[in-house]
């Protein structure tokens, strides 16, 4: 068990920005990635759609690999299904807001904070509520912004057009005189030195990422999981969609060669259910 992988969940590339953090900070943790991109975007779905998804593919992880802790690298399947998988998986599971919120309010100075995220993760008001929780003090200014999605996928993270489109619907939260920004889509983190000049250099963009590979290492030593063996790691990794792109974006994100196997929506679909405890 301790020698089995993380597995990690997102609707496409986003996630790799988590998986780049628990990489740096687990360097010797074996991890197993699934982007469920012919199904993107989840940010537009129902809780319930989304909650469906991440049970099929964490029980697809568990048959396949064998996973000992899930991340559900997406804050939208966070914000939808992270509760039910809390109960139904007989694993840890990990999500992404709660670390990002306790960062963000570490961080700020002026209890200004805003949040950029996909609509479902806007409308579940997570961040907002944990964000207070955290101190009552704490303005909460939220932003859906599904277009930093397609730019991401598309891999155009740097381009002039990424850079109108970004500045362009940032425009409102550059008046709210915030002084901390949440990246609250795993596929903002990607999107960094555009979302920076847009903002400027005032205002502290937190990944959460970072936060939760650092909540991983915790629950790993809580639940005695850390990897014993001495061999060199593996990362595998699993697409829905197109193979070719999402190992350009994870080539290119992660600096290594990715090799990125292709899962026919089919073999998801007859995953309803979760295997039994
Ligand atoms: N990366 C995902 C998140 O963190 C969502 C992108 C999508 O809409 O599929 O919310």
């Amino acid at each position: 068990m301790r020698n089995d992988p993380i597995g990690l969940i997102d609707s496409g590339v986003g996630g790799l920005t988590v998986l780049k953090a628990i990489h740096r900070r687990l360097p010797a943790e074996a991890t197993v990635y699934f982007g469920d991109q012919q199904r993107l975007p989840y940010g537009p779905r129902t809780k319930q759609e989304v909650r469906t998804f991440v049970r099929q593919i964490a029980t697809f992880l568990r048959r396949t690999d064998r996973i000992k802790l899930l991340v559900i690298a997406c804050n939208t399947a966070t914000a939808a299904a992270l509760p039910a998988l809390h109960q139904e998986l007989p694993i840890p599971v990990v999500g992404v807001i709660a670390p990002g919120a306790k960062a963000a309010a570490k961080v700020t100075q002026t209890h200004r904070i805003g949040v950029i995220a996909t609509a479902g993760t806007v409308n579940s008001r997570s961040y907002d509520r944990l964000v207070r929780k955290q101190d009552l003090q704490n303005q909460v200014t939220s932003l859906a912004c599904p277009e930093f999605v397609t730019l991401a996928e598309a891999n155009d993270l740097t381009s002039p057009h990424a850079q109108q489109v970004v500045t362009a619907k940032l425009q409102p939260l550059r008046a709210a005189h915030l002084d901390t920004l949440i990246l609250g889509c795993t596929h903002f983190p990607l999107l960094q030195p555009v979302i920076h000049r847009a903002m400027g250099p005032t205002v502290h963009l937190v990944d959460p990422g970072v936060a939760t590979a650092q909540r991983v290492a915790t629950v790993l030593t809580e639940h005695q999981l850390t990897r014993l063996k001495t061999t060199p790691p593996t990362a595998r990794y699993y697409t829905t969609g197109d193979g070719a792109s999402f190992e350009r974006v994870a080539q290119q994100w992660l600096s290594t060669a990715v090799h990125v196997q292709t899962v026919p929506l089919t073999d998801l679909t007859q995953l309803d259910t979760l295997e039994a405890k």
